[in-house]
């Protein structure tokens, strides 16, 4: 077994149900801080594995399961670096639970022991604050050819968990198909590209969670096709096709529809991804009415439904229930659609949860509505849900007027 640490988002419960959900094996050991996840799986984990992740930044895999103290990681680094290149070396440290005196005491012992072995170095990041992922790409410190970064966790007991990093969040790509993209509505709002990887990672496991994956050590994610019905401007059916997904896309407005023709144009190019490798199809139509995709029949349905209008001020709790009450009718017409014209096929959607003048509010009555449907709402296992009052979890940035209730619905069993 491999033990490995994520370095979970700013939505930890979330990340933490997506890494269940994407590898098969996990086998979650605890949390060390508010937001490092370790866990065990027998699959090797690759620097690009990190890239098919929206909710953690880091991730590290354990070197040594000794029982080492601080003492050691200089010799621990310098061992790491044994195959790096000629030249200036980079490293950094990424710690949990030691003080940055140590810290600083540690880098200064990394240095000298480098140094006398011959080999010069550069330190990156503070004492306080670990080097940002960008920092790590641009030095080459994650395949190990010019430099490398130790992860020390040390847990509630004093007890050290050593390893190395062995992927960052490629921020620039984040930033380029979230800010570069030719048809942005910021008006019915911006789903992230992080969330939506993590809706479809959730959909993926959604609709395979019963199949046995063969075994294999290296981690194969499925390659399955996913439909939007509420696509807007595609940032769902963009990372669709970054993962090789074939992607149906849909939406009662031909302007989002021309939108998300448009972006999906855009990311073919930018990442030449032809259409006989992954298809794509976008029509105009409205959720709540028959879907015809007898001939094209798609495994999971991955969507961010309609939030509501784009508000710009907080809401009164009377806009709030007529708000309320159009949503409500929305999500029951859309799911009983979907249960009559695409029986079976598992759905991950998000409700709004909106905050307003007197608390916050969220849906009641599509509950029911599910329930009578047959709709089991599911979650990886060992993932409880936090603050919904529901099985399904929480997204929400603070400040934000309008969160999202994640959703994953599946057919119960008769
Ligand atoms: C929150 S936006 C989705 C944004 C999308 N995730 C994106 O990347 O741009 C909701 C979308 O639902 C669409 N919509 C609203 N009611 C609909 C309906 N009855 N059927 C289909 N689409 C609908 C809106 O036109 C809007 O584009």
């Amino acid at each position: 077994m491999n033990s490995y640490a994520a370095f979970l988002g700013h939505q930890p419960v979330i990340s933490l149900a997506e890494l269940n959900a994407v590898i098969p094996d996990f086998s979650y050991k605890g949390t060390i801080g508010k937001q490092v996840a370790v866990f065990e799986s027998g699959y090797e984990l690759d620097t690009s594995f990190i890239n098919q992740l929206g909710g953690s930044f880091i991730l590290a895999r354990r070197i040594t399961d000794k029982s080492l103290s601080l003492n050691e990681i200089p010799k621990i680094l310098e061992n790491e670096l044994q195959g790096a290149k000629r030249g200036k070396l980079t490293f950094s440290l990424r710690t949990v639970g030691i003080p940055p005196k140590q810290v600083r005491e540690l880098y200064r012992a990394c240095k000298q022991r480098l140094k006398k072995s011959g080999r010069p170095s550069r330190y990156v990041g503070t004492d306080k604050k670990a080097a940002p992922a960008i920092v790590l790409h641009e030095n080459d410190m994650i395949d190990g050819k010019l430099g490398c970064e130790i992860v020390i966790l040390r847990d509630e007991e004093g007890e050290l968990w050593i390893g190395r990093t062995i992927g960052a969040q490629d921020v620039d790509a984040y930033t380029k198909r979230d800010m570069d993209k030719p048809v942005r509505d910021t008006f019915v709002g911006l789903l992230p590209p992080k969330l939506a990887q993590i809706l479809l990672n959730l959909g993926v496991w959604a609709a395979t969670r019963d199949k046995k994956s063969k075994d294999s050590k290296k981690l194969k994610l499925p390659k399955l096709t996913v439909f939007d019905p509420f696509c807007g401007t595609g940032v769902i059916p963009l990372e669709c096709l970054l993962r090789s997904c074939p992607v149906l896309a849909s939406d009662v407005s031909i302007k989002a529809v021309n939108g998300c023709n448009k972006n999906i144009e855009w990311i073919r190019k930018e990442e030449k991804i032809a259409k006989k490798d992954v298809a794509s199809e976008v029509w105009k139509q409205d959720a709540t009415k028959p879907f015809d995709l007898k001939n094209n029949k798609p495994d999971v349905i991955v969507t961010e439904t309609s939030l509501g209008p784009n508000l710009l001020k907080k809401p009164t709790l009377k806009d709030v229930q007529k708000m309320k009450t159009e949503n409500e009718a929305l999500q029951a017409n859309f799911l009983k659609n979907v249960v009559e014209t695409l029986p079976g096929i598992p759905i991950v959607c998000t409700f709004p949860l909106w905050h307003h003048s007197k608390g916050k509010t969220q849906l009641v009555k599509v509950w029911e509505v599910a329930e009578k449907l047959g709709l089991e709402p599911i979650l990886p296992h060992e993932i409880h849900p936090e603050k919904t009052g529901h099985n399904s979890l929480l997204y929400r940035r603070p400040g934000q007027m309008v969160g999202r209730e994640i959703v994953i619905f599946v057919q119960k069993k008769k």
